[in-house]
């Protein structure tokens, strides 16, 4: 059975993904900063204690990890803060969190669990279209644009760098889900968003590697 590991397990689309891939017969590991009851009750392995933005935390994991190989490395954690052009120099530390989490921490994370990758594995990173150039036709939420445009970036990167180990690298935008982060609006409930995002891995390959896309689907425009 596969071995498969997701950020921001604890709660909204990453703890559905542990659901579901636990049912499915995954062997999961639920990577947290802080566990929650319902995570507990998954019954799936638990790394609590771990922010992915500390380089700490990081080897730590990789420590605890020694001997497992990991099949599929689902980046899934992300924050998002309101933030505006008028009040920009008041935000620094949000524009600041949300780089450091949304855009750096899945690159950091993916290197620091690249020795436990196996070959013709997979690199998931649950991105969004609000990182989309092309799609952008609304404006607003700097921060978080800029962030996930960059780790887009970062996303195709990798999937250059990692190919020659067949492992493909897929952005994936979930849908507007009714999550913590949206204040619990959105299109869809996690359960849904996070059966399309494990078809959508499913089907991932190195003939689809680097590419960005819509849970349901679609492909989504730079
Ligand atoms: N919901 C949507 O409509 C939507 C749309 C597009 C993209 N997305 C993306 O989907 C992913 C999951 O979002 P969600 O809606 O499930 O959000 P959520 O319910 O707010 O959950 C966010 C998760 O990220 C974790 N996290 C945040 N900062 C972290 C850090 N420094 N270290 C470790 N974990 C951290 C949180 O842990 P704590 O509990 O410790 O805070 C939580 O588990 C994100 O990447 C988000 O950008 C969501």
């Amino acid at each position: 059975m596969p071995t498969t590991l997701i950020t921001g397990a604890n709660r909204g689309i990453g703890f559905e993904l542990a659901r579901q891939l636990q049912t499915a017969g995954h062997d999961v590991i639920a990577v947290c900063r802080r566990s929650s009851a319902e995570l507990d009750g998954l019954g799936v392995r638990v790394e609590a204690g771990i922010d992915i933005t500390r380089r700490d935390d990081l080897q730590t994991l990789a420590r605890r990890l020694s001997g497992v190989e990991i099949d599929w490395l689902i980046n899934n954690a992300g924050v998002l803060r309101g933030s505006t052009l008028d009040a920009i120099e008041e935000q620094l530390d949000d524009f600041r969190l949300q780089y450091e989490v949304n855009a750096l921490a899945p690159l950091r994370v993916t290197r620091a669990l690249l020795g436990h990758l196996v070959d013709g594995g997979k690199v998931v990173i649950i991105t969004s279209r609000m990182g989309s150039i092309a799609d952008n036709t609304s404006g607003g939420q700097y921060a978080y644009r800029m962030s996930k445009a960059a780790v887009n970036t970062a996303g195709v990167s990798l999937a250059h760098e990692l190919a020659d180990r067949g492992i493909a690298v897929g952005l994936l935008h979930p849908g507007y889900v009714r999550t913590g982060m949206t204040g619990h609006t959105g299109h869809i409930d996690p359960d849904e968003a996070a059966a399309h995002l494990i078809q959508r891995i499913e089907e991932l390959s190195l003939e689809t590697t680097g590419s960005f896309r819509h849970a349901n689907g679609e492909g989504l425009p730079w």
